[in-house]
């Protein structure tokens, strides 16, 4: 994402100057051990912070403070090493020691990136050469689309009711209905949704939320599909090239929209959210039927939402499984806990008895409502009969550090205290040829990386 800038190669300057200066002095050989090893902001960090962090960490981001000069950074230097190295920033909560590791949306830093972070600090945070400091990313704010970049203007913006979101106080939840008509003239297939808040104030108080077109399928039965889903953290969902989701041109959206108060007025705050299409007559091969949820704590044949109950200074866990009925492939998770949510894993059993993680988070932090998008080729394609196996753990001891209170028993609801659990995976449905035909395809690019 932040790529487009390609001035981060360190150059030869600083060493050479050192060299010269050193051998002036007569210290040579430690001398230039020392200016080869001891990494500089300006040169070692800038470009990670300017790939990885700046996004959030600027003015118009949603980091609390910008990042963006050695000014900015060198009074956080002991809490950026720390944050590094703890994996919570940047936000990417997943083991990386388990699981499908492709992403196209990860964000994490590589360990020779924390590393560098890490010696940067130890050495005392130096500044280095003002002159190598890298050029500026472009910084978008929260005005403009994320996907806009990729597919152009949107093909329909739609638009919540307004809510003015107190400035104190408990999370506030906005459940609208609103009619959709007259945005497109007949059947259309989705290629990509983005739902946020208003610029500027809205973006920082929704936490999380979502839009649903209700609507009359082929087959006369009422069928729900996303127009947007939302999290702190999450970007738009774009599906593969060759995958869309079939939406009806007459129906009604559900917004169910939750809000974080911050501690100043947010008055006609207006959800809003882009929808982009494929062509007119376009049929994608892959029919998909978007972020969906997976439920363990409300029913379907998960254990019911009553059956959330954790005791005072207590570690808990509660599993529950959907068996595929047909054949299909996951193309993204995200995981959903409240305060004291600490893991959540997605597991495939397959009809064969093979059993495999398909991803796991083992730092979940209720602040973030991150989506793991699938590399295309990773997406684990599951045969019908598959038992999808999710597993909660919950930690309401004081060891969690945004446990609220140990000392309170917790049952499910709402509230940011109160607790969930419960996963979305984007899924689409195959058929058997479908199945088949793609598993040929991995079988045949495994078998090509083997050689
Ligand atoms: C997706 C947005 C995002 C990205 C990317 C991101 N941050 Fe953050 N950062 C935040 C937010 C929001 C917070 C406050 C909430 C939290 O701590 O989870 C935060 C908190 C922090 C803090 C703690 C600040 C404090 O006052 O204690 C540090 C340090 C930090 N980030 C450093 C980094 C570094 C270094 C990177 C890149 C390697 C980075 N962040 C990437 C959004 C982001």
């Amino acid at each position: 994402m932040m790529k487009s800038c390609t001035q981060f190669q360190s150059s030869w300057g600083p060493a050479v100057g050192a060299l010269a200066l050193v051998l002036l002095v007569g210290t040579a050989k430690a001398g230039v051990a020392q200016a080869q090893s001891s990494p500089t902001f300006t040169e070692d960090v800038a470009p990670i912070l300017y790939e990885s962090c700046v996004g959030c960490h600027q003015p118009n981001g949603i980091g609390p403070m910008p990042l963006l000069s050695y000014e900015d950074a060198r009074p956080y230097a002991a809490r950026i090493k720390r944050k590094v190295q703890a994996r919570e920033m940047p936000p990417w909560h997943l083991d990386p020691t388990v699981g499908i590791q492709a992403y196209k949306n990860d964000i994490s830093l590589s360990n020779s990136e924390i590393a560098r972070i890490v010696s940067w600090v130890d050495a005392g945070a130096p500044e280095g050469d003002p002159a190598k400091l890298p050029m500026l990313p472009d910084l978008p704010d929260g005005s403009v689309w994320q996907l806009e970049d990729l597919l152009g203007p949107p093909d329909f913006v739609i638009e919540a009711p307004p809510l003015t979101v107190a400035a104190n106080g408990q999370d506030q939840w906005w459940v609208q209905k609103t009619p959709f008509e007259g945005l497109i003239d007949g059947p259309r297939y989705v290629r990509a949704t983005e739902l946020k808040g208003s610029y500027p104030l809205g973006v920082k108080v929704l936490h999380h939320g979502h839009v649903t077109l209700g609507f009359e399928g082929e087959d006369g039965r009422r069928q729900s599909r996303p127009l947007g889903r939302q999290g702190i953290g999450k970007g738009g969902d774009l599906f593969p090239e060759t995958t869309g989701m079939l939406i009806q041109p007459s129906g009604e959206l559900s917004w169910n929209l939750h809000y974080f108060p911050i501690d100043e007025e947010v008055a006609n705050e207006r959800a809003t959210a882009a929808v982009w299409l494929y062509p007119e007559g376009y049929k994608p091969e892959y029919e998909t039927i978007g972020e969906q949820r997976f439920t363990a704590d409300s029913g379907g044949d998960m254990p019911w939402a009553g059956d959330i109950v954790i005791p005072p200074h207590s570690i808990k866990a509660q599993q529950g499984t959907h068996v595929l009925k047909g054949p299909a492939m996951v193309t993204s998770f995200r995981p959903h806990m409240h305060m004291r949510g600490r893991e959540q894993s997605l597991e495939a059993i397959y009809p064969d008895g093979r059993r495999e993680m398909l991803a796991k988070v083992d730092n979940y932090n209720h602040f973030w409502q991150i989506s793991y998008e699938y590399e295309d080729n990773a997406a684990p394609l599951l045969p019908k009969g598959t038992v999808l196996l999710i597993t909660t753990i919950w930690d309401n001891t004081a060891d969690n550090p945004v446990n609220p209170d140990p000392r309170q028993w917790v049952v499910f609801g709402q509230r940011g205290v109160d607790e969930m659990s419960h996963v979305w995976l984007g899924m689409t449905y195959l058929t058997d040829e479908q199945f088949e035909r793609l598993s040929a395809e991995r079988n045949r690019m495994a078998a090509r990386d083997d050689g």
